[in-house]
């Protein structure tokens, strides 16, 4: 209805042309450098150095919206001589505002769900909606069953509050008292979207030590106005102010809560192990393969006064970690056995590829393991005769067995370990895998071995910390034949 105004002779006279001109102003005047499109058409263009734009005409029933990097996005129907104004993204924080809840619920206008059902879905399907409500983090803060290790209200009963800055980060209990067994209601839902899209910025200067809601730059709305945050250059609904933040694509956005020296443990690392990564050189970010397109959301709020949209253009909100595919497409096991000397030798290769950190990477207690085991025609175990073996931390059934342990082990100064990162460590053993390299290792037995049994296990935690808290393992196995 809005653009039947318009729709008259001298519309015509213009657009016919085929070129749509007119200027974007900031808040200093005329904006040279700012994006112009039509609302949910990929292809734009740029205002020059005095905020002019010629764009090619498309469909003129889309609003045309412009926009700079934290600058407001403005929309407005094609006309001659338009003139876009666009603001500077608010720069004040208000502490008390209300976190919006992502649940659908038609009784609560606001709730994202409501108009974003597909990405509700993905969300809601991942750990962030879980973090904390997750009952192995829940288990590991306030253990119930008077657990003596990894009980971290025994052993080091402040140290909750730490916990909450990135797994409960909109949890603030005004008596300071924090238990995220306690979180209710918005809190309680994790990482939010309220929460992701109201951050402006994610400073770096002090990576790894200010993490969780501390390390990201909010702009809570300190009225009733909406006010997100996007990568979309051209997002519009009625009353409602959108940001455009390129942060949104990029890595260090996730780095607040995927790095943390957390009570003097360098405990998280994976954004400092991808700025190490060649995934990092080739402009490889997070988002690349943990929110890449799944090809079939062409529209963020259908119905909702959402546009079609290109599927490449948008992303995915599923955020898949060590899945069995996420592993399978990361890792490849190769065996070669060979007859030496009246001995087997069996060499092992584990390579990595489009992965973009250490594997494991994440939560410290992840490792992976690789057990080798013959056994002789009668299906008698042989005992290898070279190679390393497994150490009692890979858990008592694989103790002392051939094979190699992948992970980051906290140890104290007796040397024992792995100790939870909130206990005190002398240092850290790393042997987890590097992105983009091979790890090979040779095991011997005798000539009286069959076959040998080779298999790699990804755990998510120590054996002993995972009794009764449940722990998924993903197994990639293969026998060979030693002939
Ligand atoms: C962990 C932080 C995080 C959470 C939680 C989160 N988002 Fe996002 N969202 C992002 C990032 C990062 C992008 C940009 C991804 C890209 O473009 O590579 C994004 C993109 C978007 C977009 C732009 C369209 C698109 O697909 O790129 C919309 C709309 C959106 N999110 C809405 C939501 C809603 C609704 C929720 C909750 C149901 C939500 N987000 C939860 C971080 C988050
Ligand atoms: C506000 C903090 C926060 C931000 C920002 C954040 N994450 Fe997370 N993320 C978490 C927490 C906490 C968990 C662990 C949840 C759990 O397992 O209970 C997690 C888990 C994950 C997982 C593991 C999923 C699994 O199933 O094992 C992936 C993958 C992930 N995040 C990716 C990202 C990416 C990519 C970004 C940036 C676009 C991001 N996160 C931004 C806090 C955050
Ligand atoms: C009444 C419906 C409605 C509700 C409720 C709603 N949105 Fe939206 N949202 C929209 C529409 C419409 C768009 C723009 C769609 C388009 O341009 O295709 C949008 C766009 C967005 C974008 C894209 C901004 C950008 O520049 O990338 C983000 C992020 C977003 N919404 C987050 C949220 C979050 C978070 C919530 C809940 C706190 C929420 N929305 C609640 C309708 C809604
Ligand atoms: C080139 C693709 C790629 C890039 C880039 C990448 N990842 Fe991953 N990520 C993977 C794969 C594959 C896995 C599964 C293997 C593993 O657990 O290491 C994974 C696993 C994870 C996990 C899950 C750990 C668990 O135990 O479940 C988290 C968390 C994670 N990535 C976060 C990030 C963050 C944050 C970034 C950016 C700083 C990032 N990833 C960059 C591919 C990538
Ligand atoms: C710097 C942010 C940050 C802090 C601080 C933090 N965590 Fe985490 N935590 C994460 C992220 C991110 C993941 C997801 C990594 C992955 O999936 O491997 C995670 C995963 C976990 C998991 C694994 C959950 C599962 O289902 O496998 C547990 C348990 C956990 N954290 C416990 C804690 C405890 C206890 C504390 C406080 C002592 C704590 N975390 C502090 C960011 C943090």
């Amino acid at each position: 209805l809005a653009i039947t105004g318009v729709l008259g002779a001298s519309w015509y006279g213009w657009s016919r042309l085929g070129i749509l001109e007119g200027q974007v102003v900031g808040p200093d005047g005329p904006l040279a450098g700012a994006r112009v499109r039509y609302h949910g058409v990929v292809e734009g263009t740029s205002t020059d150095a005095s905020g002019r734009f010629r764009l090619a005409v498309r469909d003129n029933s889309k609003a045309v919206t412009a926009t700079k990097e934290n600058h407001t996005i403005a929309a407005a129907v094609a006309s001659r001589s338009m003139v876009l104004e666009v603001a500077r993204a608010p720069n004040t924080d208000d502490v008390h505002y209300a976190w919006i809840d992502p649940d659908p619920d038609p009784a609560q206008p606001k709730q994202c769900g409501n108009c974003h059902g597909d990405i509700y879905h993905a969300w809601d399907a991942s750990a962030h909606a879980r973090s904390a409500v997750n009952p192995r983090f829940l288990d590991m803060i306030a253990p119930r069953n008077g657990r003596s290790s990894w009980n971290l209200r025994d052993e080091h009963p402040d140290g909750i509050g730490v916990c909450a800055k990135c797994h409960a980060p909109t949890f603030a209990p005004p008596d300071f008292d924090y238990d995220p067994h306690r979180a209710a209601g918005t809190a309680a839902k994790g990482v939010h979207c309220d929460l992701c899209h109201k951050t402006a910025d994610v400073p770096t200067d002090k990576l790894g030590t200010r993490f969780g809601i501390d390390g990201l730059d909010l702009r809570r709305p300190g009225d009733e106005r909406q006010l997100f945050f996007g990568p979309l250059e051209d997002a519009v609904r009625a009353g409602e102010t959108f940001v455009y933040a390129p942060v949104y694509r990029e890595s260090r956005y996730c780095a607040s809560c995927h790095e943390g020296v957390v009570f003097g443990v360098h405990a998280y690392g994976t954004f400092s192990e991808w700025k190490e990564s060649f995934a990092a050189s080739q402009g490889r970010t997070c988002q690349s393969c943990h929110m890449a397109s799944n090809g079939s959301l062409t529209n963020i709020a259908p119905g909702k006064g959402g546009v079609e949209r290109d599927p490449r253009s948008l992303s995915s909100h599923a955020m898949p970690g060590a899945t069995a595919a996420m592993l399978k497409k990361c890792l490849a096991l190769s065996v070669r056995t060979d007859r030496v000397n009246a001995t087997w030798r069996v060499t092992t290769e584990i390579t990595t590829r489009d992965v973009g950190h250490r594997v494991p990477t994440g939560f410290i207690d992840r490792h992976l393991v690789l057990v080798l085991e013959a056994v002789d025609a009668s299906g008698v175990p042989v005992v290898p005769i070279e190679g390393s073996r497994l150490p009692a931390a890979a858990g008592t059934e694989m103790s002392g067995r051939a094979g190699k342990l992948y992970a980051k082990m906290l140890v104290d100064s007796a040397g024992k370990g792995p100790v939870p990162f909130w206990m005190p460590a002398e240092k850290a053993i790393d042997s987890r895998l590097f992105p983009d390299d091979a790890d090979r290792a040779t095991f011997v037995w005798p000539a009286n071995a069959a076959t040998v049994r080779v298999r790699l296990i990804h755990r998510r935690l120590w054996p002993h910390v995972a009794k009764d808290r449940g722990n998924e393992t993903l197994v990639h196995e293969q026998t060979l034949e030693l002939k």
